[in-house]
């Protein structure tokens, strides 16, 4: 299996997969991957809603019917492509966030952990040499795909993970900067005035603020 900083590190989205899906054991170590997800109040604010084999095309037509009760009049073939599409991968994780009040946990902490979950089980299907693709688009938030999968009124279903082996070998995908997203946090020289919020422009000496300045003088 891959080690950490290789999966971290090369995960892609891998959008065609083939018909082979994950065994009971690797699935569950997606599992387990996903509640290792950091979750403030221990909260456990998502469950997942799972389709293998025949629930895909359940899922299909409900996907379906959702158009054409939306238009009665949605042409036959936009309704094939809606039934057809949870049977683009073997597995297909719903994960659903249900974010509650919470005095120390606003609700956007919440739904963070969810995303983390979400992106855990695609970086342990990585590991596992399966591919992941995190779909979302107007069937999460659509009524009907709602309620027929009974997501809650205070539910948010943030992704459709398709999960299952890269039809082809995934190349390194797109090459990215990290650098112009960094600000490289140094001390500001003693006569420059500190910034009040201690941000700097990138590659920018940046100003202390006067309590870091204070913590570091008791070093
Ligand atoms: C919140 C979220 C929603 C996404 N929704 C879709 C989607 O609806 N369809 C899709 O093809 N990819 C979707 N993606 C995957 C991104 O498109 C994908 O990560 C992006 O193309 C970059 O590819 P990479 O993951 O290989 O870097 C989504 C990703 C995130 C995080």
């Amino acid at each position: 299996m891959m080690d950490a900083l290789t999966c971290l590190t090369t995960r892609r989205s891998i959008h065609q997969v083939s018909d082979s899906g994950p065994s009971e054991d690797e699935f569950r170590i997606m599992l387990e991957a996903a509640s290792r997800a950091p979750d403030h109040g221990g909260l456990r604010p998502w469950r997942l809603l799972v389709f293998r084999g025949e629930a895909r095309r359940e899922l299909g037509e409900v996907f379906a019917q959702s158009a054409l009760r939306d238009d009665p009049g949605t042409s036959a073939a936009a309704v094939g492509r809606l039934r057809g599409k949870p049977l683009r991968a073997p597995l297909i994780v719903a994960v659903v966030c249900r974010s509650r009040e919470h005095p120390k946990v606003p609700a956007w902490e919440q739904l963070a952990s969810a995303v983390c979950a979400a992106h855990s089980i695609s970086l342990a299907a990585h590991a596992l040499g399966y591919g992941a693709v995190w779909r979302t688009g107007g069937l999460c938030a659509h009524e009907y795909v709602r309620k027929s999968l009974g997501v809650e009124d205070d539910e948010q279903l943030i992704s459709w993970m398709y999960i299952g082996r890269p039809r082809r070998r995934p190349g390194p995908g797109r090459a990215r900067s990290v650098e112009d997203r960094v600000t490289d946090w140094r001390p500001a020289e003693p006569d420059t005035p500190s910034h009040p919020r201690g941000f700097g422009r990138s590659g920018e000496r940046a100003g202390l603020p006067e309590f870091f300045r204070r913590y570091r003088r008791k070093q």
